[in-house]
């Protein structure tokens, strides 16, 4: 992929940016993580992070970015980033296998955003070598996220209960697979 491109138009007529993750995106990143927390997402974070936590977690994500072991996109609408996708290469006896992450903030749901990302990280990572499997882990409940995946490949391969706490409930964690 090129360094951005243009390709998508929000509801309310703003365009739409993907593009990777860059360095100076800290204060963005944290900003978009603390919206997703504050919609409170069906997401494993639920608490806000702090600049230096971002910073922190970004300088590791570009480790792994740098040795082609991660790939990290954003979709931005005007300053503010509205979507992230990031895949994150295992090691050691997980070297074949790469965990996939995707959050797009509600009012940009719906929009084609989180399909042009994922599409986009499937081709990325098809080209790493000796990756065999993208894993993620989604609630249960998470029906519509759970229909987001299937169309684009995944499939599940596991359920573990009572993996997650949302809303004060237990929720089963449904672990799904996209074979490359
Ligand atoms: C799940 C998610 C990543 C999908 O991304 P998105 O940008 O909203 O999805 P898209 O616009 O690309 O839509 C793709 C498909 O998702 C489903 N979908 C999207 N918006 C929907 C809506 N408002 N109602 C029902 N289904 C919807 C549809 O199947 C749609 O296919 P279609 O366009 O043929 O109808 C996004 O909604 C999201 O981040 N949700 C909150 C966080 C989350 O649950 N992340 C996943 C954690 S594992």
């Amino acid at each position: 992929m090129s360094n951005s491109e243009i390709l998508l138009k929000a509801k309310n007529g703003q365009k739409i940016e993907i593009r990777h993750l860059r360095m100076s995106d800290v204060r963005k990143a944290a900003d978009f993580i603390n919206a997703t927390v504050d919609e409170n997402l069906m997401l494993l974070r639920d608490r806000k992070v702090t600049l230096r936590e971002e910073k922190e977690w970004i300088e590791e994500i570009f480790k792994k970015i740098n040795r082609g072991q991660g790939i990290f996109l954003v979709a931005e609408a005007g300053k503010k980033i509205v979507g992230t996708c990031v895949l994150e290469c295992q090691s050691y006896r997980q070297n074949h296998i790469a965990r996939f992450g995707i959050a797009i903030l509600t009012d940009y749901q719906g929009i084609g955003i989180g399909t042009k990302l994922t599409e986009r990280v499937l081709e990325m990572a098809s080209k790493i070598d000796g990756l065999e499997i993208i894993e993620l882990g989604v609630f249960a409940t998470n029906k519509r996220a759970i229909d987001f995946y299937r169309e684009l490949g995944f499939k599940e391969v596991a359920r573990i209960p009572n993996y997650f706490k949302y809303d004060d409930k237990s929720v089963d964690n449904i672990v799904m697979y996209h074979r490359l």
